[in-house]
């Protein structure tokens, strides 16, 4: 841990959010987001990224059970984070962009500010995220995501105490409907409607689905992530379309999961069809345990202690395969460049900047979980996906940036 402000502040790296225009296309308005590393030591990454993991197993193994849904988000080292207005006039507020949760909530940091668009339900609202949660009341809300991208009677969480969120006001939660169920008192079995939802009911959007594109990226420069609601922006993307339905494993069926294989290489297998889930607040790619066995033979790695990585020699490198990710019938190539952590950034999760650092890890559990691969941003960055509530499904294409050799 590094106890001096000033040395945080270097560990930091923001990605700026403000200076990128608003896109605007027909009815489609697309919200830009930023990405934020806070990375506070070695070995922070991977073990973020499996606590995250493991809370994803056990908070729907309570729900089954009957105890109020969770999901995990915080303690995240490298976040989507996207500037949110939240009443009439709007104050404004920074949100964990998250894929992996469905409660839209504030108040961590920034106080709420209410205003006349202000209606308070009766419920309360809580929700365990790992070593974090937070508690408080339901209000209906207008949220503006950008000026012509606004919800009313948003149903939000007011958080009158929170743990784990420090450097953020909240959670833009933009998993499916059902992760909320459980989480409100006394309506325990009332889902609320995401964001996503509202708009599309409200109709301020054609369909019920979100988009997100990012790109891979070593430095603070980088052109921004978006966030597009109800639609798809064909500048970010290049081929087909491929889409899957959501899978039918528990509890990836209760997340954006799909049933998906991986292959390195021409011919070695490294997990046969099992259900993964697209996460934008895990860092890494997680694997079951035998996968990431036969992935570290494979390519030679080891592991590194000071970074919890596996770590190949520039030789290795140079013969490092690509993977193939088969969702839907179709490959999607992960080359040898994604494959690594971007090597500008190795010394801010503890490890020194001529070596390579894979971004394929372990989740810490065999195949056969119902969750066994999560495609987090290291992914995501790689290519364009739609989450799509009305017709289950997720879709995949590539981006100009799938092949990038930015690493
Ligand atoms: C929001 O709810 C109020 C009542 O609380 C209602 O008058 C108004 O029409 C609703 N607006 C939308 C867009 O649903
Ligand atoms: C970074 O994370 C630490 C805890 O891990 C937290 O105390 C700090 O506020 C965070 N900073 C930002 C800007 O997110
Ligand atoms: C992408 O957008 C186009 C044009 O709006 C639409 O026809 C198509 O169905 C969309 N594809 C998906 C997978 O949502």
């Amino acid at each position: 841990m590094f106890p001096t402000a000033p040395l945080t502040a270097v560990l930091l790296l923001i990605v700026s959010v403000a200076a990128n225009p608003i896109v605007v296309r027909k009815t489609l308005v697309s919200l830009p987001f930023a990405r934020r590393l806070n990375i506070t030591g070695a070995h922070d990454l991977i073990q973020k990224d499996r606590t995250r993991a493991r809370n994803m197993f056990n908070s729907h193994k309570n729900k089954r059970s009957g105890t109020p849904g969770s999901v995990s988000v915080t303690n995240v080292a490298v976040v989507y984070e996207a500037s949110v207005g939240i009443g009439a006039p709007p104050t404004s507020y920074t949100l964990l962009v998250d894929t992996g949760s469905s409660n839209t909530w504030i108040g961590a940091g920034k106080p709420y500010v209410p205003t006349g668009s202000s209606v308070p339900l009766p419920d309360s609202v809580c929700v365990t995220y790992g070593s974090g949660s937070f508690c408080g009341m339901e209000v209906l809300e207008t949220v503006t995501l950008t000026p012509t991208l606004v919800v009313h009677n948003q149903s939000i969480g007011i958080a009158s105490t929170s743990t784990g969120f420090q450097g953020f006001d909240g959670i833009l939660g933009l998993g499916p409907v059902d992760l909320t169920i459980g989480t409100l008192s006394p309506d325990t079995n009332t889902p609320i409607p995401t964001v996503t939802d509202n708009l599309f009911l409200q109709g301020t959007t054609p369909a019920d689905l979100l988009s997100i594109s990012f790109q891979p990226t070593t430095t603070a420069s980088v052109k921004n992530g978006e966030l597009m609601f109800g639609g798809n922006d064909t500048t970010q993307f290049t081929g087909p379309i491929t889409t899957v339905p959501i899978t039918t494993a528990f509890p990836a069926s209760e997340f954006w999961g799909v049933d998906e294989s991986i292959r390195y290489g021409a011919s070695t297998i490294i997990l046969a069809s099992t259900p993964g889930i697209f996460d934008t607040g895990t860092t890494l790619i997680l694997i079951a345990t035998n996968g990431f066995n036969l992935y570290k033979s494979a390519t030679g790695a080891v592991l590194d202690a000071n970074t919890g990585l596996l770590r190949i020699t520039p030789a290795q490198f140079s013969n490092l395969k690509s993977l193939f990710f088969i969702i839907g019938g179709t490959a999607f190539e992960f080359t040898a460049n994604a494959q690594i952590w971007p090597r500008s950034l190795n010394t801010l999760i503890g490890g020194t900047a001529s070596s390579i650092y894979l971004v394929v890890n372990d989740i810490g559990t065999p195949s056969g979980q119902g969750l066994d691969i999560i495609n987090g941003f290291t992914f995501l960055e790689r290519f364009y996906t739609i989450y799509d509530t009305t017709n289950k499904q997720v879709g995949i294409a590539k981006t100009p940036f799938t092949t990038a050799t930015t690493n």
